[in-house]
Order: C-alpha cells, then sequence, then structure tokens
C-alpha cells in the first residue's frame, strides 16, 4: 500500500491552532462558543425510511433547523466512517479501511497518529469540556490495543462501549475502568448513555463550554429494541422500493448477481421483522435526545447549544435482492440523515451535497478553530448556493475472518453469508471500490443539476457502476458502460483525483474552488 503521511500528532505544546474569533463574521454566535450535542447512531438508513420513528428528533432538532438532503458517507462502513467523523479525513489518508485491528480500526498507529487530531483533542485544547458516551470504533477496548485502560486522548469523561454494538450484556470503559452490565431492562445501552448523559450535563457548569457526543447501538444487528417498545411496529413491512427484491443483471457487479436474485419468497418475512426491530430499537434514541434537549431546555442552555444528528453509515434490507447490511454502493447505503440545530441556523433544507467528513469542519468552525481536512463547514452549505460539489466514497471488501462455515459453500474471500439469508454473501475480499458522487444545486428551485455517481471496482474486470440519479433514482440502470466515451474518461480522471485528494483538494468541484485557489484542478 503507497500510504500518504496520517495527519501529523499534535500535543499541547506542539499545537499550532488559530484560535479565531469568529474570523468568519457569518455566524450571529454567541461570545464564548456554543456546547455541541453530537448524536451518531450505528446503520441507520436514510432512503428507506429509517427517520420515520424519530419523532421528538425531527420536530425538536430538524424542524428547528437544517435538514440536509443529500448526506453521504466517506464510507459505507462503521469503523472507517467513523474514522472519518472524528478526524474529517477521507479513508485514504487516515487509513482506517476496514472493521480490525489490522486494518487500522482502534489500532495503535490510530492512537498515536489520529487520536491526537480528532476533534475531541483540538476542542478540548480550546477549552471544552468534553464528554463520549457509547460504541467508539469496533475494536475498541481489545486487549491488543490498551482494553478499557485505553482512553482516546481529547475526552475528559468517557464512557465508551468495549467492541461493537450491543443492547445487552456488554462492557464499558468508564473513564479508563471496566463495567460491566447484564441483561434486565436498566442494562439497555441506549438508556445507560442516556443516564450517562444527564449526569454531565447536571455537572456542568457555564464557564466552560461542552462537547458531548451520544452514540448508541440502534438500529445496528441485533437489533434489540428496549422491552418498553417490543411491538411497537407490529405489522411494519420492509419497504419495497422499486428496487427490493429484483432480479440482478449484468450491469451489477458480480457479487450483487451472485447467488439467488430474487430472493425467495421464505427469506422475506426475517426481512421485514428486521426493518421492523430496526424502528422499534430507534424509539429509544428518540426518547435519549428528547430527554437532552428537555434538560438543556431546562437549564436554560438551549439557545447555546448545536445539535448535529447522523448515522455512521446507510443500510439495505432487500434492494438488489441483497438482503441486510451495508457495505455497497447505492443510495441504501451510502446516504445518512443529517440534521443540524441550534443558534444562527434558520429552519431550512439544504440540498447541497455533503459529506461525513464535513463534520469535523463544523465542530471546528463552532469552536473558533481553524485545523485542516479533507472537508468543508456546513455553516457554508447553509448559505452559498449555488453549490457544485463532488464528495468521494472509499470501500475496502472484508474476507472473511472465521473459517467459512459448511452450511454455506463459500471460500474465505467471501464474508457474511448466512444460511437463513439463501446464502447470499454480502461481502468479499475484491467488493473494493472507489465513487465519486455529484451534487450541484441550481436555484431557485435548487433543483439539482448534476445528481450523479461514478464507481469504479477494484477486481478482475474493474468494474464500473455509475447511475444519473436525476433520472434514475432507485439505480436500476448502470450507464458506466453506455455513456460517452469521453464522459467515462471525465468521470476516470475526476475519480483518480479525488482518492488522492488531502485537505482543500478534496473540495475540488466546489464553488470554494477559487476562493481556496485550487488550481491544479
Ligand atoms: C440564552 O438564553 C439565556 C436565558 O434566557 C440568556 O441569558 C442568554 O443571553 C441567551 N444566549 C444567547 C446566545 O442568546
Ligand atoms: C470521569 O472523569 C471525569 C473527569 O475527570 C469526571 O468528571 C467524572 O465524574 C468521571 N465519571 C465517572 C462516572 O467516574
Ligand atoms: C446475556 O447473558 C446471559 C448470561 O450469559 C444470557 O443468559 C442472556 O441470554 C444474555 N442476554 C442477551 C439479551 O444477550
Ligand atoms: C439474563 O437473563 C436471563 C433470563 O432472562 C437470566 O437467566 C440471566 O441471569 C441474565 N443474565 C445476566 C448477565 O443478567
Ligand atoms: C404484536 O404481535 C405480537 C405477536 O403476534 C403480540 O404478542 C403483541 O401483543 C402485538 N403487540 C402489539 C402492540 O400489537
Ligand atoms: C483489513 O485490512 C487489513 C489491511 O489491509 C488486512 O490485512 C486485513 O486482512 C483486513 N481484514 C479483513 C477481515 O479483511
Ligand atoms: C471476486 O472474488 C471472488 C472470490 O474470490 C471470485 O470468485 C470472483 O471471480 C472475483 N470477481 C471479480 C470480478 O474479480
Ligand atoms: C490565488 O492565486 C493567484 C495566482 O496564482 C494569486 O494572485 C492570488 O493571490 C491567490 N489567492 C489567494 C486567496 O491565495
Amino acid at each position: 500500500m503507497s500510504h500518504n503521511q496520517p495527519g501529523s500528532p499534535v500535543t499541547p505544546m506542539k499545537m499550532h491552532l488559530t484560535i479565531l474569533l469568529f474570523f468568519l463574521g457569518y455566524l450571529a454566535a454567541p461570545v464564548t462558543p456554543a456546547n455541541v450535542v453530537l448524536i451518531i447512531t450505528d446503520d441507520q438508513d436514510s432512503t428507506l425510511d429509517g427517520m420515520t420513528p424519530m419523532v421528538n428528533t425531527l420536530n425538536l432538532i430538524g424542524s428547528r433547523g437544517a435538514t440536509f438532503t443529500n448526506c453521504f458517507v466517506a464510507s459505507p462502513i462503521c469503523c472507517p466512517n467513523r474514522a472519518s467523523i472524528l478526524t474529517g479525513r477521507y479513508q485514504h489518508n487516515h487509513l482506517t479501511v476496514n472493521n480490525s485491528i489490522a486494518g487500522g480500526c482502534s489500532s495503535a498507529k490510530w492512537q498515536k497518529f489520529q487520536e491526537p487530531a480528532t476533534f475531541a483533542t483540538l476542542l478540548q485544547i480550546a477549552g471544552y469540556r468534553t464528554f463520549y458516551a457509547g460504541k467508539y470504533l469496533n475494536e475498541y477496548g481489545n486487549r491488543k490495543v490498551g482494553g478499557a485502560a485505553h482512553v482516546p486522548m481529547g475526552w475528559d469523561w468517557w464512557a465508551g462501549l468495549i467492541g461493537n454494538s450491543k443492547y445487552y450484556n456488554y462492557s464499558l470503559s468508564i473513564n479508563g475502568t471496566e463495567a460491566k452490565y447484564g441483561n434486565s431492562t436498566s442494562d439497555y445501552l441506549t438508556d445507560v448513555i442516556n443516564n450517562l448523559a444527564v449526569n454531565f450535563i447536571n455537572g456542568h457548569s457555564d464557564d466552560q463550554p461542552f462537547l458531548m457526543v451520544l452514540a448508541p447501538p440502534a438500529p445496528h444487528a441485533p437489533f434489540t429494541p428496549a422491552d418498553r417498545h417490543n411491538d411497537k411496529y407490529n405489522g411494519t413491512k420492509a419497504k419495497r422500493t422499486p428496487n427490493f427484491n429484483v432480479p440482478v443483471h449484468q450491469d451489477k457487479h458480480w457479487l450483487v448477481r451472485k447467488g439467488p436474485t430474487p430472493l425467495p419468497n421464505s427469506v422475506l418475512p426475517k426481512l421485514d421483522e428486521i426493518y421492523r426491530k430496526r424502528w422499534e430499537t430507534l424509539l429509544a434514541v428518540d426518547e435519549l435526545v428528547k430527554n437532552v434537549h428537555d434538560l438543556l431546555k431546562e437549564r436554560n442552555l438551549l439557545n447555546d447549544t448545536y445539535f448535529i444528528y447522523t448515522s455512521d453509515n446507510g443500510y439495505h434490507i432487500g434492494q438488489f435482492s441483497m438482503p441486510m447490511d451495508k457495505r455497497q454502493p447505492y443510495e441504501t447505503d451510502i446516504r445518512v440523515p443529517l440534521l443540524i440545530s441550534g443558534p444562527g441556523i434558520n429552519p431550512s433544507t439544504i440540498s447541497a451535497g455533503v459529506s461525513s467528513v464535513d463534520i469535523f469542519a463544523t465542530l471546528l468552525d463552532i469552536a473558533g478553530i481553524e485545523y485542516p481536512s479533507d472537508g468543508m463547514t456546513l455553516f457554508q452549505a447553509t448559505r452559498n448556493a449555488p453549490q457544485d460539489r463532488i464528495v468521494l466514497i472509499e470501500y475496502r471488501g472484508e474476507r472473511s475472518k472465521k473459517i467459512p462455515s459448511s452450511s454455506c459453500p463459500s471460500d474465505s474471500d467471501l464474508n457474511l453469508c448466512m444460511k437463513e439469508m439463501a446464502c447470499k454473501c454480502q461481502d468479499a475480499a475484491n467488493n473494493t471500490f472507489s465513487c465519486i458522487r455529484r451534487v450541484s444545486i441550481t436555484p431557485p428551485n435548487n433543483s439539482p443539476k448534476f445528481n450523479n455517481i461514478f464507481c469504479i471496482f477494484e477486481d478482475n474486470q474493474k468494474f464500473i457502476e455509475s447511475y444519473d440519479i436525476n433520472v434514475d433514482e432507485y439505480q436500476m440502470t448502470n450507464i458506466g458502460y453506455t455513456m460517452k466515451k469521453g464522459l467515462r474518461h471525465r468521470f476516470r480522471k475526476r475519480l483518480k483525483r479525488m482518492a488522492m485528494c488531502r485537505n482543500v483538494e478534496c473540495l475540488f468541484g466546489t464553488n470554494l474552488r477559487s476562493k481556496f485557489n485550487i488550481s491544479k484542478f
């Protein structure tokens, strides 16, 4: 692998932070930086109506703030995209390429080179009191990388989930000490995060701004709702989008074609159940948001606090006859919800294309700090239409970590093949792709002029998939091989540049181009 330099380590002594008090001048911001509550859910889609259960969230954050309708992940998989949120870096720059320690997830290198430059470290140095509760990175707490005793740099109050999302029978590292939770009703992780958040806010004194990250497990597998929410969505079925369980033709990449398409009817009730239980798990998150909101209101902190609500990646259930997962370059998997409310943000719907890598710059903007990243502050998007943005999506396919089970015939290059899902494999080592996703908005009606995606797989066909979302919302027809040769060539060139970009080069294609002198593009 040829790597770009990882972000240079930053220590309090070596910091070269330019603390610019509202140099941008466009935020009607308070004199001390505002507080931030960032909520990151796990696997919550936006295209399959994943926000429907979030009634309070839509009401308290959505309708009072900005709703971003075109937010894309840097990588449609947990650990790499969480790394992008934390660092403002695309995968090729933060080098967390999969969910394993070997792939950088919570690895010693991550701890050494990336944790010193996350938004937490930077905001802490700028005077924030910082709090984290819930899932961090999939391999967090693994004994090979320091166990529960490792508290990532930048966090004053740390309650990190050890390992991947769970609802019961898990451990948290509370300020570096492992605490075990069982399976009684009061151990439900989302509720435990809620209680920790309440304790933190109650102990907050007004002389210091706070940054709070709440990262509940919902709606990730094993899809366990809180007892009080069991069966709340009885009768709800997986959304039958036009691309739900359709036969897959030669125009899709090999993994999607492999195995039965459509899926046998016996699988469909299982997909319906997963869909419904995912919604049920989200009800506790919606309560968490409301409780935190109401407590801040009670304490007169609401007008001084930004809420940012997003997810680490999207999800598909049955689209193109793929059972249930992320890890595909389709809209279901790469689109996530993004809501921001707070001082100076008017109720609005923003269709400009934005990315998970922008959250970092947005938090720094709120804190009045400058530090390089691959993204841009989202306050820009709320002001500067027209917008033309190309964002990058990178995914590296994982091979099977376990010996393939004999119940599904497969080799170790194939992954996530489940008997109860007709042995459709959901990942493979060569399910590796990079895409550019372009959204350009034209006023006055903000209808997108360009709204497309172009992907190349790193497999032995160098397979191309491309869609014009303006005319083919459900991605039924791959135009990668039918478009004009010159156009395909331009797409390829742009993708190649984006796949190597760093810092403001990654804003290639935006209308900030001239402002930042991105002359080499
Ligand atoms: C927020 O509200 C409190 C109490 O109403 C007030 O004292 C404070 O000045 C307000 N802050 C901002 C930034 O508007
Ligand atoms: C964790 O550490 C912070 C900062 O020292 C402290 O305020 C907080 O009370 C601790 N939390 C717990 C649960 O011990
Ligand atoms: C939690 O662990 C206990 C003891 O191992 C087990 O009986 C129970 O089924 C588990 N519960 C859940 C919800 O995982
Ligand atoms: C989990 O629940 C089961 C049955 O409901 C019980 O037998 C077991 O002791 C519980 N385990 C823990 C770790 O709380
Ligand atoms: C949902 O269905 C289950 C099983 O069919 C039933 O036991 C439960 O009472 C139903 N719940 C609601 C809220 O309708
Ligand atoms: C994760 O990435 C690393 C580094 O490229 C690789 O060695 C490892 O095999 C990958 N893990 C899986 C499960 O594919
Ligand atoms: C991808 O890898 C699988 C498993 O090793 C292999 O069977 C398949 O032919 C490969 N496909 C492409 C397009 O490279
Ligand atoms: C951009 O580049 C031009 C010429 O290369 C230079 O004259 C100008 O000052 C630069 N602008 C900024 C903002 O750096």
